[in-house]
C-alpha cells in the first residue's frame, strides 16, 4: 500500500441494486473515521475512464441511506472491457491522487475490479445485485429487497387470480440464475417454478398445471425465472391455447423489482459489507471481495468470486415444488 494517504475512489458499477446508496454511505463514513479520502466516481466505470470524479466527505453521504438506485449513476461499460479502457482509466486516477478504489456492484462490475488489481491497484469489491448470483456471499446487497417487492407484487396478483379463478404466469428478473423464482415460488405459495437451472417441457409444464386443476385448485401462480428454458411469452400462448382448467394472464415484474428503499436487512448488510471494505484497504488487503458467509462478513479473493458462478438452490426448489402439493 502507498504511504501516502489513502485517497479512496467509490464506484457503483451495473445494474442498480437497493442498498448500494446505503454503502456508499458506509464507505465514505468509514473512511472519513480513519483519515482517509474518498472520490466518487460517476457513471460507474465509464465515469472511471473520463475522470467523472467528485469529491464525497461525510456530509455528502447524509440522507441516502434509504434511497434506492445509486447517487453516483451507474453504466454497463462496454470500453471498460477492453485493458484500453482500463489503461485510460488508470491514467485518470492518478491524476486525481486515487490510490485505491471499493467497487459496489455485481459480476461484470468485479471482473472489472479484479482487471484493476492486477494492474496493481488496490482494489475491494461489493456483492451488489438483485440476482444473487455472485459466488462467495450467501446475499448480495439488494437481493432482500427486490425478493420482498416480488412478494407483495405475487400477493396483489394472487388476490385477482383467486378471484377470477385464473393462472397468473409471473416473470421474475435474476438473468441466468432462478433464485429470486425459486423464493418467490416458497414465500408466495406458487404452484410452479420455472428456472434455468432445471430446464423443463412445456408438455410437463401443462400436466402439471392439468394435475392441479384436477386436485381442485381455483386458480394457480407460476413463476418463471427470465432465463429458464421456456419463454414466458410462450407459456402463456399455450396455456390460453389448450385451455388447461384456468384463463391464464401475465405479469412481467421488470425493473420494479430493482427500486425502492432498501429492506433492515440490506441497510445493514451494506454498512457491514461498506465498513469491511474500508477495514481490509487499510490493512493493505486488495484484489478482494466482502461476502456473507453464515453470520460473518470475510473476505474472498475476486479470482475466486469471478471464476464461480451462484446458481439457485435445488433443495429450495425442490421444496416449493413440494408445498405446492
Ligand atoms: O443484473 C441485474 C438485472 O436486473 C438482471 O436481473 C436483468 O436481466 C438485467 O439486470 C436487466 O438489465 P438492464 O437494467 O440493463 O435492462
Amino acid at each position: 500500500m502507498d504511504e501516502k494517504p489513502l485517497t479512496i475512489g467509490i464506484i457503483t458499477s451495473g445494474g442498480d441494486a437497493p442498498g448500494m446508496n446505503s454503502c456508499i454511505r458506509a464507505v465514505a463514513r468509514e473512511a472519513a473515521a480513519n483519515n482517509a479520502r474518498v472520490i466518487g466516481v460517476n457513471n460507474g466505470y465509464d465515469g472511471l475512464i473520463n475522470g467523472d470524479f467528485q469529491s464525497l466527505g461525510a456530509r455528502d453521504v447524509g440522507g441516502i441511506l434509504q434511497r434506492g438506485g445509486t447517487v453516483l449513476q451507474t453504466r454497463r461499460s462496454e470500453a471498460f472491457r477492453e485493458r484500453s479502457g482500463q489503461q485510460k482509466a488508470i491514467g485518470k486516477m492518478k491524476e486525481a491522487g486515487i490510490n485505491a478504489l471499493v467497487i459496489i456492484g455485481g459480476d461484470g462490475s468485479l471482473n472489472g475490479a479484479h482487471a484493476l488489481a492486477c494492474e496493481g491497484i488496490p482494489v475491494v469489491g461489493v456483492p451488489a445485485s438483485i440476482d444473487n448470483d455472485i459466488w462467495g456471499t450467501n446475499m448480495a446487497i439488494g437481493v432482500d429487497t427486490a425478493m420482498n417487492t416480488i412478494m407483495e407484487a405475487v400477493d396483489k396478483l394472487r388476490d385477482t387470480a383467486s378471484s377470477h379463478g385464473r393462472t397468473f404466469v409471473v416473470e421474475t428478473m435474476g438473468r441466468g440464475c432462478g433464485y429470486l423464482a425459486v423464493m418467490a415460488g416458497i414465500v408466495c405459495g406458487a404452484e410452479m417454478v420455472l428456472i434455468p437451472e432445471v430446464p423443463v417441457t412445456m408438455e410437463e409444464v401443462v400436466e402439471a398445471l392439468d394435475s392441479a386443476y384436477r386436485r381442485e385448485k381455483t386458480y394457480a401462480i407460476i413463476v418463471v425465472a427470465e432465463g429458464a428454458s421456456i419463454r414466458t411469452s410462450e407459456l402463456v400462448r399455450v396455456l390460453n391455447e389448450k385451455r388447461v382448467g384456468f384463463e391464464t394472464r401475465v405479469t412481467i415484474l421488470g425493473h420494479i423489482q430493482r427500486g425502492g428503499s432498501p429492506t433492515a436487512f440490506d441497510r445493514m448488510l451494506a454498512a457491514r459489507m461498506g465498513t469491511k471494505a474500508i477495514e481490509a484497504l487499510l490493512a493493505g488487503q486488495t484484489d478482494v471481495m466482502t461476502g456473507l458467509q453464515g453470520r460473518d462478513i470475510e473476505l474472498v479473493p475476486l479470482e475466486e468470486v469471478i471464476s464461480h458462478k451462484r446458481t439457485a438452490n435445488l433443495d429450495y426448489y425442490t421444496m416449493a415444488r413440494r408445498l405446492a402439493t
